[in-house]
């Protein structure tokens, strides 16, 4: 035999050596949901170990997040139905929840990344990501308030905004809201190629927002689709994006690495809540190890293409990285 790969896996050393794909800290973005309240901490029931924070406890997690080298948050406001309404008008109050938690945050860990959501579905008493008529989801109405959101992100202290409502348009009319309003160093990541997945299931129950009548497949993407995602990556390109994001990412690796060979631009991936519930359960079953089958599932995300991940597990993957 002139080939033998055994030999390359023969010692741990030598498999250390020979590793194509290294996880580190640095490539995880922890998303966490906001919650009025002083030292409130409400598990998630589909998200086991997970928790809506209080802002002065998502300060606290951005500390630990920080220290163990994960470089950024992702923040997504749970809100009352009380303050929904058809227009998302919350998601420009100053002193809202999410303008808050921003706020708290970069004035605590000033290093740390601070990356805003823009859509409308926590906001909405719709429960859509854009403006509701009749059933139908609008999409040009939609571009001002999201612009609207956007600015008011940048005006409490966000470093990037990522616009989540997959409407056609909207990288470039908050790219021009944003500059118009002196916020040019605000980035933008895109959620380019955002697919209607049963996997954000979780995340509806931990922000409560679910739609109230239909689902989003006239504006998220048939998860069928591969040809389109490169479609709306290279739209978002074009229209100034700064990172572009595949969602979610377990399922759709031959997309990240399709757009990872398509563009020159750092690629995000949402291992998201179905993805981190998935593991859970079944670890809580006793099915799956915890922490191989996380570091599997991450390591598989970043050799498909992805720089970035936005995961659940990012605290206590970046524990077991930093040991
Ligand atoms: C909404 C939004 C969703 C997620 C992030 N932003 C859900 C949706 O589109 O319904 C899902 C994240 C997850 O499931 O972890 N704009």
């Amino acid at each position: 035999m002139l080939s033998r790969p055994r030999r390359n896996r023969k010692s741990i050393s030598i498999r250390d050596m020979v590793r194509e794909t290294q996880l580190h800290p640095s490539d995880l973005i922890l998303p966490l949901f906001v919650i009025e309240g002083k030292n409130q901490k409400i598990e998630i029931e589909s998200m086991p170990d997970f928790f809506r924070l209080s802002i002065d406890l998502i300060v606290e997690e951005a500390k630990a997040a920080y220290h163990l080298g994960v470089p950024a948050l992702a923040l997504f406001p749970a809100l009352t139905d009380e303050s929904k309404d058809p227009l998302a008008t919350e998601s420009t109050n100053p002193d809202g929840l999410l303008q808050r938690a921003v706020r708290e945050v970069k004035l605590a860990v000033p290093e740390i990344t601070v990356i805003t959501d823009v859509a409308m579905d926590p906001y909405s008493s719709d429960g859509h990501d854009g403006l509701v008529e009749e059933g139908r989801i609008l999409n040009d109405p939609t571009l001002d308030i999201l612009a609207g959101m956007a600015v008011s992100q940048a005006e409490a202290g966000t470093d990037i905004v990522a616009p989540s409502d997959m409407m056609d348009g909207r990288i470039k009319h908050i790219r021009q809201a944003l500059d118009q309003n002196g916020f040019s160093e605000v980035s933008i990541l895109a959620y380019s190629a955002k697919y209607a997945s049963a996997f954000y299931g979780p995340f509806r129950d931990a922000l409560d927002s679910a739609p109230k009548h239909g689902d989003k497949k006239t504006y998220q993407m048939d998860p069928a689709n591969r040809q389109e995602a490169l479609r709306e990556v290279i739209a978002d390109v074009n229209q100034g994006a700064d990172i572009v994001m595949v969602k979610p990412a377990l399922a759709y690796l031959d997309v990240i690495l399709a757009v990872k060979s398509a563009i020159h631009l750092p690629v995000a991936a949402y291992n998201v809540s179905g993805e981190y519930a998935m593991i859970k359960a079944s670890a809580k079953l006793g099915w799956l190890d915890e922490a191989t089958s996380t570091m599997e599932m991450l390591t598989a995300i970043k050799r498909a293409g992805a720089d970035l991940i936005l995961t659940y597990f990012a605290r206590s993957i970046a524990e077991i990285l930093s040991n």
